[in-house]
Parts: C-alpha cells; structure tokens; sequence
C-alpha cells in the first residue's frame, strides 16, 4: 500500500498488547516475506496478518521490535521498525518503499533502521528484556537472529550472573486482541461484506446455462477490484453441479449446465486486508428441482437457526450445534439418513453428506486467528467477535456410507449446496453483515 493509513489504531493496539504482557517483556514481530510463484516471479505481496495488525506497514522483509517499560531504559526507544531502505534501482524495479525515514515519520517509529542491521542492533534492543516474545517455527528468516540473540544472553547471564531471559509465544496474546475486533474494524469489515454482496447479486442475476464457471468468476472478481478492493480473499469457488461437492475447487472450469444449482463461495479483501467470505446457491436455470429445493430449504433452515445461536455468551460449537440438529431431522424426514437421531448426531453418521464445522472466525484473515476452544471450555461469543455461519450439504458418491446408513438414490447425488453469511455478535444479539446478499427460496427464483 503506497499510502499510509492513519497509525493511531495501530499504536494503540501496541500499547494494549504491551499492557497485557509483563513489563520486562519486548517483541520481535516479522513481517511477511514475498513468496515464489514461478522461476523468479513472485506471488503478489500479502502481509503478515499479525505485523499488519500492530504497525500498518504493508512491505515485505520488515521487523518491529517492540518493548515493554520494564524492558530498557526510559529514554529507550519503544518501537522500532527495520526496514528495506530506499534505493532508487530496486524501487524501479518493484514499487516504492517508506525506508527509514518513511518508517518514523509515517508509522510511528521511534527509531528505525535498515532491515539488513538487524543483526547488528537486535541484541542491544532486547539487552534489557526479561521476556522474549515470539512466534517460533513461523519466520525462518528471522528465527536463528533472535535464537541466537537469545543464546548470546544466557551466555552472558552465565558468566557475568544477572537475569536469565525466557522466550515465550506472543501470538496468543495478539490473537486474543485480533478475535476481539473495535469498531473501526467492524466498519472495514461491513465494507468488504458490502462490496462481495453486490458482487453475489450480479453474478446470480447473469448467470444462465452455457456460461463458463469461469466467467462467472471473472464477473465477481472484476467487481471487487472495480469497487478498489484489494483482491479475492481467497481463491473464489464457483462450482456448478456436482462440483459443489468438492469443499474447495476452485478450477471454476465446466459450463453451467441446465437443471443444476452453482455454489458461488466469494469474497474479497479490502487493501487493508480486512475479508468478507460469502457463500450462495441457486439454479442455473432460475427453477429448483424438488431434490434441490427440498435441500436448500434445509441448509437455509439450518443456517436460520445457527444464526440465531450468535449470542453473546453462546459458542461456536452451540452455533454448530445448531445446524446439525437442523440437518439430521430434515435428512431423516427425506429418508438420507435412517436410524436413531441422537445417535447419528453422537457417531456423527451425517459426515458423509455434511463433513465440515458450520464457521469460522473471521477477520484480517478469512480463517482468522483466536482460540474456538480451551480445553473442553468453548470460548464464549462476546460483542466485537466475527464468525461466518456455513451451512451445506454435499450429496455425493465420495465418501463411504457409515454402516447402518441408506445408500444414496442417483436422483439425489450431484447436488451441492452451502449458505455462508458473516456474523458479529453484538451486545443483544448478532448483526448479519452480509445481509445484502439474498437467500430466500423465492429469491433464488426467476
Ligand atoms: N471460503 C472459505 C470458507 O468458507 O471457509
Ligand atoms: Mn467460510
Ligand atoms: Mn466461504
């Protein structure tokens, strides 16, 4: 990103997580690096969701340090940024850097170096700190610097006496902030709902057989990138048929084909990250069958009552919870499931026909951070969580039958349906952000 957001979220959100660790604690945050799409072509930067989150900066390479009272002297500095530093050739070559300057005047550094210096500077800035925090086993580029660092001070401390450092994982911390959004994240989060649920309208209001999936997908992805997103959260699924009942295909390659629906799983980022992740379903030729509408209004029934379990104080296993039981009386009534229904909930003898949970959180990224469960406690739903709720069911050959459960008659198979909405728990209840994309069953109609 060229421009440079207002940083105040983003230093408060340093404070905060500063607050909740003890005062000798300091940081090491990486930021992301460019991944390899070909020979030495690269994928499209996308930024470390964690670095994004606490420092705003949307370049590649790039460390902060930061570092609580109790970690140095008063007159130390408390953030610090390194940083790629300008360089007219590679800036020609690949986009335009903030460099060190950039990274004080702009994001709030207090101090700031060349990303290339880390070596040299880190053990001073982490000299004073009692406590280390950083995600191991994440970012091999920078790893064996603070590992290393590490050893230099239990070397020290050994020698010379004095503390003894420890390093702990700073990510629970800062996935405990980021499961918690502020308002100002809600409203990004309203917009990129707004932005994908325009792109679900057209799209189902164009489609018609004989189209390519993959023209479709072309719609909806030219919609996001007209309306200044940055681009699709994830990889988008547009599956006519019987491809609905591939969780993730994307190769969005077949013709639409007469008398079958299309799943349309879509949504997009916004250049500040921020995702929506919609998901729609609805008859290729604008009427449903009987086996399709008699699923449909059980997926739509099932989400209904997920929905209104997204209560503060609520869980996502109730939310789940929830849709199952929905399923499996309505797959009993329909005769795709047969036999005692606490006990097909309880061997979980649906999973053949609905195999994934009903939601995720959602957030910077589309399967956002945050712990769902400690333990046997599920994490309670507070105002500010965002959760999607995600219905299906996938009526396929694929899987096998659990023992004790009917074989599935053809006119049933090929037919794969999900309904995706995005849903943050507020203080009474829930708001529904992707409320604008319709879903009724006469909706669906034309
Ligand atoms: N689109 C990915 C998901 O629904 O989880
Ligand atoms: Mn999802
Ligand atoms: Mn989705």
């Amino acid at each position: 990103m060229n421009f440079p957001l207002d940083h105040s979220p983003h230093a408060q959100r340093r404070q905060r997580l500063l607050a909740s660790l003890e005062e000798d604690a300091a940081v090491v945050l990486p930021a992301a690096h460019l991944v390899t799409h070909h020979a030495d072509v690269h994928h499209r930067f996308r930024q470390d969701s964690d670095f994004f989150y606490l420092c705003g900066l949307d370049e590649a390479n790039a460390v902060a340090v930061l570092r609580g009272q109790g970690s140095g002297g008063a007159q130390d500095p408390r953030f610090v940024l390194f940083v790629e530093p300008r360089d007219p050739m590679a800036e020609v070559w690949n986009g335009r850097r903030w460099g060190v300057e950039g990274a004080m005047e702009h994001f709030g550094a207090e101090a700031a170096h060349p990303i290339g210096e880390l070596a040299e500077h880190l053990d001073g800035y982490l000299h004073g700190a009692r406590r280390i925090g950083f995600r191991v086993g994440r970012h091999p580029h920078v790893e064996p610097l603070v590992l290393r660092v590490w050893a230099q001070q239990l070397e020290r401390s050994q020698r010379q006496g004095g503390h003894t450092a420890s390093l702990f994982d700073v990510s629970a911390a800062i996935h405990a902030m980021r499961l918690r959004k502020e308002p100002g994240e809600l409203e990004r989060m309203r917009e990129a709902a707004r932005i994908s649920c325009g792109a679900h309208e057209q799209a189902r209001q164009v489609a018609q057989a004989g189209m390519g999936e993959y023209q479709i997908e072309a719609l909806l992805e030219g919609h996001f990138r007209n309306a200044g997103a940055r681009q699709p959260a994830y990889p988008s699924i547009v599956a006519g048929g019987d491809n609905a009942c591939i969780l993730h295909y994307t190769s969005n390659q077949d013709p639409l084909r007469d008398g079958e629906l299309l799943l349309i799983d879509a949504g997009c980022s916004l250049v500040d990250y921020y995702n929506a992740d919609i998901t729609r379903t609805f008859p290729v030729n604008g009427r449903f069958s009987g086996e399709q509408r008699a699923l449909y209004e059980l997926v739509l029934t099932a989400q209904r009552q997920a929905i209104a379990a997204v209560q503060p104080g609520s869980s996502s296993a109730r939310v789940h919870n929830a849709a199952v039981a929905v399923l499996v009386d309505g797959l009993l009534e329909l005769g795709l499931l047969q036999g005692d229904r606490d006990a097909i909930i309880t061997n979980h003898d649906y999973r053949h026909l609905y195999p994934h949970r009903t939601g995720h959180w959602l957030g910077l990224d589309v399967h956002d951070v945050g712990a769902s469960r400690l333990g046997d406690h599920h994490t309670a739903l507070e105002p500010g969580m965002v959760l999607t709720v995600e219905p299906g069911l996938y009526i396929s050959n694929r899987l096998p039958i659990p023992e004790g459960q009917p074989e599935i008659p053809h006119h049933w198979q090929g037919i794969g349906i999900r309904i995706e909405d995005d849903v943050a728990v507020t203080a009474t209840g829930h708001e529904v952000l992707t409320a604008a994309a319709l879903k009724e069953l006469q909706e669906m109609e034309r």
